[in-house]
């Protein structure tokens, strides 16, 4: 967990009542793995990352658990431990990426859309144990592939666009350690996930992590952006295939098509499991359409109950000047992660 912002490393203890986070440096010296929690020990200061100065009450079972980093037995979710568990429930993420020039990004910079695996690691430690099944109807160049292979599980892949389906293949091959333990477990199949995600075994799958296509109303957003990929000679939208939602124009029908898929998965995902969409909300126009709420709201009346919304900040991005002198336009640099949960009986 060494990765996360605000994990275990990051992680101070403050005296109960005290007023600077200097008052409890010398705490954490008491606090070594089989030590026991003094009853003032009851408060971690979070010191790096987006939730930087937090500060993370803790229950006495909590604060007990923490000087042992132990997975509770009683945990059939992930492998995390009490501290590494808590960290993760804060709502405020920073998006992490590799940065443009690393030599692992050059397949990922070929997509127009691909989300950070390390983003998709954080969810996939959470939301599953090693050697589960995580299934992404949208896989694009396989970022949610690579994180599967190494973070040792299985990972199935839809992607419609042959060539995108090929580079997330040859991605894995190049970024990832021969001797990761599922590094040959990560599959590709190229193809329409309307027709794919209904053909899968009931029950089969332990976690869907994904970022959809965005509707053809989407083009026009973020045109500087856009103008300097082209130039780069890079792909600035997923192709001209009319099965691309990517390529709907109403706006409606785009979310009708993309929920009903979002919403077959819960025949493959076992009862209780979790499904993480990642999604960005966006202008047309002057209006502001809250696409992370339409698709919540939508897949809600699929199978999927909403249990909360992860809000990535993605501190990296330029700030264009959209409207001024004259208007509020947002620079918008955050996307949501929806984490919804399969209702199904
Ligand atoms: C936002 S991108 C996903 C990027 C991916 N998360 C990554 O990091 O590479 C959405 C992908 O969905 C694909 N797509 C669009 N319509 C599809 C469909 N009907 N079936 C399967 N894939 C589709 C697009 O080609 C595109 O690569």
């Amino acid at each position: 967990m060494g990765l996360l912002p605000w994990a275990s490393p990051d992680c101070q203890r403050v005296a109960k009542g005290a007023e600077k986070p200097s008052e409890g440096t010398d705490l954490l010296k008491q606090l070594r793995p089989g030590s026991k929690p003094s009853q003032l020990d009851h408060q971690i200061l979070l010191l790096d990352g987006a939730m930087e100065g937090a500060i993370v009450e803790l229950s006495e079972e909590l604060a007990r658990d923490l000087t042992q980093a132990q997975v509770d037995p009683r945990n059939k979710l992930n492998e995390l431990t009490s501290r590494e568990w808590m960290s993760e429930t804060v709502s405020v993420w920073l998006q992490r990426g590799l940065g443009a020039q690393h030599p692992d990004a050059q397949i990922e910079r070929q997509h127009p859309a691909p989300f950070s695996f390390s983003d998709v690691s954080r969810m996939i430690r959470f939301f599953t144990k090693r050697g589960g099944v995580v299934l992404d109807p949208f896989v694009g160049v396989g970022s949610t592939l690579k994180a599967c292979a190494l973070e040792g599980r299985v990972g199935i892949g839809f992607e419609l666009n042959p060539h995108y389906a090929q580079l997330a293949r040859e991605r894995i091959e190049r970024e990832v350690a021969p001797d990761a333990p599922t590094r040959t477990q990560q599959k590709v199949v190229e193809g329409d996930a309307r027709k794919l995600v209904p053909s899968l075994e009931y029950d089969s799958v332990d976690f869907v992590m994904t970022s959809p296509p965005y509707a053809a109303i989407l083009h026009k957003e973020d045109h500087k952006a856009r103008q300097e990929r082209r130039s780069q000679g890079l792909d600035t939208r997923y192709g001209d295939d009319p099965a691309d939602l990517g390529n709907i124009r109403d706006y409606p029908a785009f979310l009708e098509e993309l929920a009903t898929i979002l919403g077959a998965c819960s025949h493959p995902l076992k009862p209780g499991k979790y499904m993480a969409v990642v999604v960005g909300d966006f202008r047309h126009k002057s209006r502001y359409v809250m696409f992370h709420a339409d698709l919540a709201r939508a897949l809600e009346t699929r199978n999927f109950g909403l249990r909360g919304i992860i809000v990535l900040y993605q501190r990296h991005k330029r700030v264009f000047p959209y409207g001024y002198p004259f208007s509020y336009v947002p620079n918008i640099h955050n996307q949501f992660i929806l984490v919804l949960q399969n209702d199904k009986q």
